[in-house]
């Protein structure tokens, strides 16, 4: 699947090639239609892919995590000069040296799965959502497979604590009382949409305003944004199943 967006020659053993760049038939015409449009993101709305006419410069790296790599990024869109600053969430990068997949294969290819529907899955929830305490999504890259996410400014509430704790310092309590409500206040909305978060930890709460936080005024506000739904799941009907977090700070009674 991965193949196919890296217009990569994928070839089936059964049906031959997949790939859109190589379905020219005899009469030189391109059949996509043998490509099912999921696998290259086309039942997606067109207002959550990223337009071909836009540009996106990837720069350094802001953290990694279980999926990929996040990094900082510019999106310039050619009917504006103004770019916006967004945070590239990239899930899966292809090996270019094919000699790198041949050392393990399968663990590529199960690479390749988890990472589709990390991002689908990621994707179908954050694109349903939009609160003031969830981090807005941007849009859909497909090279290299990608989400854009408006960019924290201050990056993870984690990397924030473990520098004021290597001060010797702390936050005030009136600032964890406002993070704490605002975390808050995403969760009961997650909850009214049927979505449980499963995920719940400082890594994945962002920052926006933190008194002394970066260029911020000691006066400055307080405003945080949960992110990270990679395994964030729907509640159906019928119920849900299934097990996943991270070990210390799983609910004790799931545990
Ligand atoms: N929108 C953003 N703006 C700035 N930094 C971000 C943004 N999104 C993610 N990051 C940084 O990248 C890190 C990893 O992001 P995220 O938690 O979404 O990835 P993950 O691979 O799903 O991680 P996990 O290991 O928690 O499952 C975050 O902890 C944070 O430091
Ligand atoms: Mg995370």
């Amino acid at each position: 699947m991965l193949d196919v967006l890296e217009d990569v020659n994928a070839v089936c053993p059964v049906h031959g090639s997949i790939s859109p760049l190589y379905l020219l038939g005899r009469d030189g015409v391109t059949h996509q239609q043998y490509v099912a449009p999921d696998v290259v993101f086309q039942d997606q709305s067109y207002d959550l892919l990223l337009p071909t006419s836009a540009q996106l410069d990837i720069g350094a790296c802001l953290g990694k995590g279980t999926f990929g790599e996040v990094h900082e990024g510019r999106l310039f869109y050619t009917d504006t000069r103004v770019a916006d600053r967004v945070a590239v969430k990239i899930v899966f990068k292809q090996a270019r040296d094919r000699r790198d997949i041949s050392k393990g294969f399968q663990s590529y290819l199960e690479q390749a799965c988890s990472a589709y529907l990390t991002v689908r899955q990621e994707m179908s929830i954050l694109s349903r959502l939009q609160h003031p305490h969830i981090v807005p999504l941007v849009a859909l890259n497909l090279q290299p497979l990608s989400l854009l996410l408006m960019l924290a400014p201050c990056g993870g509430l984690d990397a924030k604590l473990r520098q004021l704790e290597g001060q010797g310092d702390h936050l005030p309590l009136f600032v964890v009382r406002q993070i704490t409500i605002q975390v808050a206040k995403a969760m009961s909305y997650l909850h009214c949409h049927n979505i449980i978060y499963r995920d719940l930890k400082s890594d994945n709460v962002l920052v926006w305003e933190l008194p002394g936080s970066g260029d911020a005024p000691p006066t400055s506000g307080v405003d945080v944004k949960l992110a990270d739904y990679g395994i964030s799941r729907s509640v159906l009907p019928s119920g849900t199943r299934g097990f996943g977090g991270t070990p210390p700070f799983i609910a004790p009674e799931i545990l």
